[in-house]
């Protein structure tokens, strides 16, 4: 192979003009700010749930649903910031573009009002109206465009109006500082220190950028005390991340988008790195909907739908281990709170027009648990 037998490399990108003192100053403020954020901001709690059914196993459920903006996506959006800021994409005045099914939009938007950047939210029709809102509420723009649309729809808007696109689903696992900095993995292994398991079997979550399990899935790898913890996704119906995870075609498409917003993915997002998942656990929509029903009943509060997927695949789990005898821990998330979907799960006819009955599924588990 000679140099001539080499592609031709792509023309240098015209060097931006050289970052002037204003704009460094500017950027200084804006790290500042997001800074001075972080410092108000209190960790999420671990709520630790007994289940008098399954003795030996303790479930934990890390609540991400009390940050500043609802969900966990909280900890994404201000990653996704500072990495903007830092890399020279995000200048005084840069509108912001986010492609999302509302909750990173939600966190974006939060912060770039503090910012005072433009923010516009390409989300998926059939969205939440209340997460809509929520953007809305926040100074930002929403566009509705059919799910598939969405990336597409983000990047041609970020490219006319001059922007910046964020575009989760690529930089999620790139952003997120997977060695510290306060990761939701740095923060629920440490909550699990003084626990009677601290070592977690398994912490489970559910996917849609994938960010949050590839930092779950480096944490245990980086750090030695955690070898024996595995990682599990939780897979919505419609979703293809099973599929990848067990044959490793990452061209394989789905038919439709998630029901369960916020995961499962009609494609094999960038940011969903394979190898760093133990086990994707498919759950049906109707068992994710009874679970947030369930444990309605056990913590009094409503929950988000990609929580009762987590809950369904970590209650699995901890049934698996209990039938072979084990102990230990089992940690899942609170991903978000359940008002921003009083239109859609927690209503009887948006269940009734899916042809979901959820009620089975919450009895099945209070037998399961003891508790509900
Ligand atoms: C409510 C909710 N739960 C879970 C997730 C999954 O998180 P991740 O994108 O880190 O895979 C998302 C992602 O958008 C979400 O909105």
């Amino acid at each position: 192979m000679t140099d001539s037998d080499l592609p031709p490399r792509p023309a240098p990108a015209p060097r931006a003009t050289p970052p002037s003192d204003a704009h460094r100053a500017w950027v200084g403020d804006a790290i500042a700010t997001i800074a001075a954020e972080l410092n108000r901001s209190a960790d999420t709690h671990l709520l630790r749930l007994p289940l008098p059914a399954l003795p030996g196993i303790d479930l934990y459920l890390k609540d991400e649903s009390t940050h500043p903006t609802g969900s966990l996506k909280h900890r994404l959006a201000r990653s996704l910031f500072l990495y903007g800021l830092v890399n020279g994409h995000i200048r005084e005045g840069t509108t912001i573009v986010e492609a999302s099914s509302g909750s990173t939009a939600i966190s974006e938007a939060y912060f770039a009002r503090l910012l005072a950047l433009p923010f516009v939210a390409v989300a998926p029709e059939g969205t939440a109206a209340r997460k809509l809102e929520q953007i809305a509420l926040l100074g930002g723009e929403c566009v509705l465009v059919p799910g598939a649309g969405i990336y597409a729809a983000a990047a041609r808007i970020a490219r006319e109006r001059g922007g910046h696109y964020m575009d989760q689903f690529t930089n999620a696992e790139r952003v997120t500082d997977w060695r510290g900095n306060n990761n939701i993995a740095e923060s629920l292994f440490a909550q699990m220190s003084r626990e009677p398991h601290p070592v977690p079997a398994w912490v489970v979550v559910g996917a849609g950028t994938g960010g949050t399990s590839a930092t779950l899935g480096r944490w245990v790898r980086y750090r030695p005390r955690y070898a024996a913890t595995r990682i599990a996704v939780a897979d919505p119906e419609f979703s293809v991340f099973h599929a990848y995870h067990r044959d490793g075609d990452a061209s394989i498409v789905g038919a439709r988008g998630s029901r369960i917003e916020g995961i499962g993915r009609p494609r094999v997002e960038p940011s969903f790195v394979r190898e760093l998942v133990d086990e994707v656990i498919p759950v049906p929509d109707a068992q994710s909907l009874g679970a947030i029903r369930w444990l309605e009943r056990v913590i009094g509060r409503r929950v988000g739908g990609s929580t009762g997927t987590n809950l369904c695949a970590a209650l699995a789990l901890a049934q698996r281990m209990h039938a072979r005898g084990e102990s230990g821990s089992v940690v899942t998330l609170i991903c978000d709170g359940g008002e921003r979907y009083a239109d859609t799960i927690w209503d009887a006819s948006w269940l009734a027009r899916e042809g979901l009955d959820p009620a089975p599924h919450a009895a099945h588990l209070r037998d399961a648990t003891g508790i509900g």
